[in-house]
């Protein structure tokens, strides 16, 4: 018999079965003190009577609602909502549901925009970490390139992803320094959820290796250090 139960008595057939007992109980208890005078051993019985029942009752919700419980932390899929895509959805529960094998070689996005420009990468990182930025943030990407990207480096590659831009090639600026990912879309801050499913899908698809993806916006400072100890 397990004690730990939380399970309070629910339930129409509960209920009715519980009410059965209160009224029972209540009959017996007033015999028993009528009859026989209220000493401390009666009324430590008829204070303790309801607990045999309660815990057989506990221990039946317990034992027939296992099995749902189990259902419910094992297969959390059946309470989610419609999936984006069958494959989506696998995809993310690989990367987030901590359970992401090696093996995401079948973790194809549909329709996973075209990359127009590629970085130059090391071979086969474990883990990466991706600046969001826009084509016009020049700025801000040269800030990076000339504080924190080469200590971070020495741990991982470290990539600059953007969309495009009618105003602002990054053609140039990407054969310079080839830590560039670009994708055929247009960058703006609605498309922004397009960008991150863009670089998942690139990470999956061509960088098997890669076990951890940190993702940052081009106007954050990085600790090496501390990246590197919490990684
Ligand atoms: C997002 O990108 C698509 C593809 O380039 C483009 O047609 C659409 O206008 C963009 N959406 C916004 C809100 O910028
Ligand atoms: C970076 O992080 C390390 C480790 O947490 C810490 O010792 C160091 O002071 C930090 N550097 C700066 C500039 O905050």
């Amino acid at each position: 018999m397990r004690l730990r139960s939380s399970t309070s008595p629910n339930g129409s057939m509960a209920s009715c079965l519980y009410g059965v007992y209160a009224i029972l109980k209540q009959h017996f208890t007033l015999q028993l003190v009528n009859r026989k005078g209220l000493t401390p051993f009666r009324l430590l019985f008829v204070a303790l009577i309801w607990l045999p029942p309660y815990f057989f009752y506990a221990n039946y919700l317990e034992a027939y609602l296992l099995p749902l419980r189990l259902l419910c932390y094992t297969q959390s899929d059946l309470l989610s909502k419609q999936p984006i895509s069958k494959n989506f959805d696998e995809c993310v529960n690989k990367i987030f549901g901590g359970i992401r094998q090696v093996d995401t070689s079948e973790c194809h996005l549909d329709n996973v925009p075209e990359v127009l420009i590629r970085p130059e990468l090391p071979k086969n990182p474990h883990v990466i970490l991706v600046i969001r930025t826009g084509p016009g943030s020049i700025d801000y990407r040269n800030f990076i390139r000339n504080t924190w990207k080469p200590k971070v480096e020495k741990y991982f590659p470290v990539v600059f992803v953007c969309a495009t831009s009618p105003n602002h090639k990054v053609l140039e600026e990407s054969k310079k320094y080839k830590d560039i990912l670009q994708f055929n879309f247009e960058d703006s801050y609605h498309n922004l959820s397009w960008k991150m499913m863009s670089i998942y899908g690139f990470v999956l698809d061509e960088l098997p290796s890669v076990q951890k993806i940190v993702v940052i916006n081009d106007d954050t400072i990085v600790n090496a250090t501390a990246l590197n100890q919490v990684i």
